[in-house]
């Protein structure tokens, strides 16, 4: 009897897209002078690394960016859109209750069959989609996946609130993900602590025909900042060591873009140097399940990082959730 070939996963193309409004902090501070919201370039710059983010006009959604890039994804892999058996997207901020994104992303790309869903796991939602993408590869479930992180943040930031507004932006970013003999996929390890629910969320939501509670963002910094810290340390440490690698196998670390000192206090307590980091927290602040497929193709297109790199992604958001997948390109 002869054995199956061991199946892995692998990304064979990455893309991204930002809608074309790029906001610098000064223009956001102008902005909210005039509700009476006091900041600064400074203010921003010393506590997060932000120094501009994009923002979606009002009649973009996140399925019109997760499809543009999607469509650069592809042209990437040099696959189409029928290709494609699995489409799974990172969303918090989808474009209705239902049909999901990824369903309006499916017909946009003018397929049909395939399974397609929206995964819900706020900043860590791309890395939770990728594990579940990978999953369903090695079990025989699909073949070539579309992996999507698409978010509108601004649509459901309080512009009054200056201890968040300043924090969050627009955009999309994309993989394709194959079956292949050859592990691109590594190791992964996913994680919630739903006792944190209250220190990151939306609350709101809609019942018989209204908005019910508070539809707009709450955050504790503060607490979130320290939390994050540990988990992003332990996580990176439990994948490297399912994977049988070491800290210094690493060539480039991809930590949620939320904050730049969140980030660099990462790669220090794995040892990396911060050549290693990729850092696009200060071009696109932190588009949540967006911010590390965007990093990734603009590492990539960038040329930054090239095929057979070991690459960490690590996610952290409301849920609490946090994981990590360690990949060689
Ligand atoms: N402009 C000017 N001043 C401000 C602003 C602002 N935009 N926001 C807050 N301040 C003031 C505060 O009022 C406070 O003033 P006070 O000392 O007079 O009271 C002072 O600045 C310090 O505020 P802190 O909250 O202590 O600032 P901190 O250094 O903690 O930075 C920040 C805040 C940037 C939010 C930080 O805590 C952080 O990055 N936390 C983590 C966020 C994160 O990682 N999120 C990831 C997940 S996101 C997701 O899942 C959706």
């Amino acid at each position: 009897m002869t054995l199956p070939l061991p199946r892995y996963s692998r990304i064979t193309g990455t893309g991204s897209f930002l809608p074309s409004r790029r906001v610098t902090n000064a223009q956001l501070a102008e902005e909210l002078a005039q509700r009476g919201v006091e900041t600064s370039d400074e203010w921003i710059v010393a506590r997060t690394g932000i120094h501009a983010r994009h923002f979606a006009a009002p009649e973009v959604t996140a399925s019109d960016l997760g499809f543009e890039a999607a469509k650069h994804a592809l042209e990437a892999a040099g696959r189409s859109a029928a290709d494609i058996d699995l489409i799974i997207v990172a969303t918090s901020t989808p474009d209705m209750i239902f049909p999901s994104s990824a369903c309006l992303i499916q017909q946009k790309l003018g397929v049909h069959g395939c399974p397609a869903f929206d995964l819900q796991a706020v900043c860590s939602g791309f890395v939770y989609a990728l594990t579940v993408a990978d999953s369903m590869i090695r079990t025989g479930a699909a073949s070539k996946a579309l992996v999507i992180g698409a978010e509108v943040f601004s649509r459901i930031l309080d512009f009054n609130d200056r201890t968040t507004c300043v924090l969050f932006g627009d955009g999309a970013g994309a993989v394709v993900l194959e079956a292949s003999d050859q592990p691109g996929l590594l190791a992964s390890e996913l994680h919630a602590d739903g006792r944190h629910v209250g220190i990151l969320c939306t609350p709101g939501t809609v019942a018989g025909g209204k908005v019910l509670g508070d539809p707009l963002l709450k955050m504790d910094g503060q607490a979130v900042f320290k939390l994050a810290v540990g988990v992003l340390e332990d996580v990176a440490r439990s994948v490297l060591a399912k994977a049988g690698r070491q800290d210094a196998d690493i060539d480039w670390l991809i930590p949620h873009q939320a904050n730049i000192r969140i980030m660099q206090g990462t790669a220090k307590k794995l040892k990396l140097p911060l050549e290693k980091l990729i850092v696009t927290v200060d071009e696109h602040g932190n588009t949540s399940a967006a911010s590390i497929p965007l990093a990734l193709d603009h590492a990539v297109r960038t040329g930054r990082i090239k095929q057979g790199d070991t690459v960490m992604l690590e996610g952290v958001g409301g849920g609490f959730t946090w994981g990590a997948v360690l990949l060689d390109f």
